[in-house]
Formats: C-alpha cells, sequence, structure tokens
C-alpha cells in the first residue's frame, strides 16, 4: 500500500465532521506552500441535490465523488504539484478508492475524543449540525490502520501545534 517511502504529492486530511479538517488541512497547506481543495468540491451535481434536500448519501453515491478526488490527486501529482485535501474518508473502502494504491499519497488522521469534538461542533459558527450526527460519524469511523501507514495526530491542542506536529511526522 502507500508507504513512507515514497515523498508525498497528495495529504488527504481525514476525520469525522468537527474533528478540524477544514481548519487544518488549510494551515497545512500554507505551511508547506502546497495547495489546498476541499473535498466536498468533488461531488456530483446530483449528490449536492440530495444533501441540499437533507438526504443521507449512499455509498453508490460516495464512489463517483470519490474517483473525482482521486482522479485530482492523479492530475496534481502527475504535473509536479502538490495537494492537501480535506476529505472524512470515515471508512477504509473509501479510502482505498482515494488512493488507488498510490506509494505517494498519505492519509493524516485527525484523532480526538467525541467530548472534545462535540464541544467545537456546538461552539462553530454558521454550521447546522443535525442531532445525532458526531454519533454516527464515529460508529462509521474505521480508524486508518498500520499498513495504511497514516499520520495520526492529536487534535487536542492549538492548531499551529499540530500542524507542527504533522510536517515532523511526515519527516519520520
Ligand atoms: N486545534 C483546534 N483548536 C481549537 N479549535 C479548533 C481546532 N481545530 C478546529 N477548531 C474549530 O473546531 C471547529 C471544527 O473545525 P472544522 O470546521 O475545521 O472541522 P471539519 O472537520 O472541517 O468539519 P466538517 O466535517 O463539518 O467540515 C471549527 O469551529 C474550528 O474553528
Ligand atoms: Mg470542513
Amino acid at each position: 500500500m502507500n508507504g513512507p517511502d515514497k515523498p508525498p504529492c497528495a495529504l488527504i486530511v481525514m476525520g469525522v465532521s468537527g474533528s478540524g479538517k477544514s481548519t487544518i488541512a488549510t494551515a497545512l497547506a500554507n505551511r508547506l506552500r502546497w495547495t489546498f481543495e476541499d473535498g466536498d468540491r468533488f461531488h456530483p451535481a446530483s449528490n449536492v441535490a440530495k444533501m441540499s434536500a437533507g438526504h443521507p448519501l449512499t455509498d453508490e453515491d460516495r464512489w463517483p465523488w470519490l474517483q473525482a478526488i482521486a482522479d485530482e490527486i492523479g492530475r496534481v501529482c502527475t504535473a509536479g504539484g502538490h495537494v492537501v485535501i480535506a476529505c472524512s474518508a470515515l471508512k477504509r473502502a473509501y479510502r482505498d478508492v482515494l488512493v488507488r494504491n498510490r506509494k505517494d499519497v498519505r492519509f493524516v488522521f485527525l484523532d480526538g475524543s467525541p467530548a472534545l469534538i462535540a464541544g467545537r461542533l456546538a461552539a462553530r459558527k454558521g454550521h447546522f449540525m443535525p442531532p445525532g450526527l458526531l454519533d454516527s460519524q464515529f460508529k462509521t469511523l474505521e480508524p486508518p490502520q498500520a499498513d495504511e501507514h497514516p499520520v495520526i495526530v492529536s487534535i487536542d491542542a492549538p492548531v499551529e501545534t499540530i500542524v507542527n506536529n504533522i510536517v515532523a511526522k511526515l519527516r519520520t
């Protein structure tokens, strides 16, 4: 699978809703001077319509979305670019579609307790969170396994510290 043997051209910042993907991926991209992309941008119009209507996505809905992100990674890396992508990637099967066995794509898993994340979500402005969403996110979450060579960081720290920790772990 993807391993630390090849310098990455894409980092996928993953975790449950409210774990800090948008915040950390943006700060990490700024630090590395890489491009930032929000994975949500790659949803087909049919998924956007479904989500706007308040209907949950099925895995069947997700495959073309994940393929579109994998396509973008392929484009960027082939062009010699570098990108940090925020994408929840909660299940192993989703991550396998994203990575396509590339050695130059790595996951950064934002690890935090439900209590910490619930507190951050409650304080977050301009976002409506359906009740029970965080619970269902944790039920769905399959934390990345050793064979995926993830960078795992605790989110119980200031943004700057988390970014420092990610950069340090990427070097190892
Ligand atoms: N290290 C941190 N310390 C304090 N607050 C944080 C930290 N990281 C993120 N936050 C805050 O927590 C909230 C959730 O972060 P963010 O929106 O980046 O999460 P997300 O994973 O992108 O969520 P979603 O999946 O819903 O898009 C935001 O209000 C953000 O400002
Ligand atoms: Mg986000």
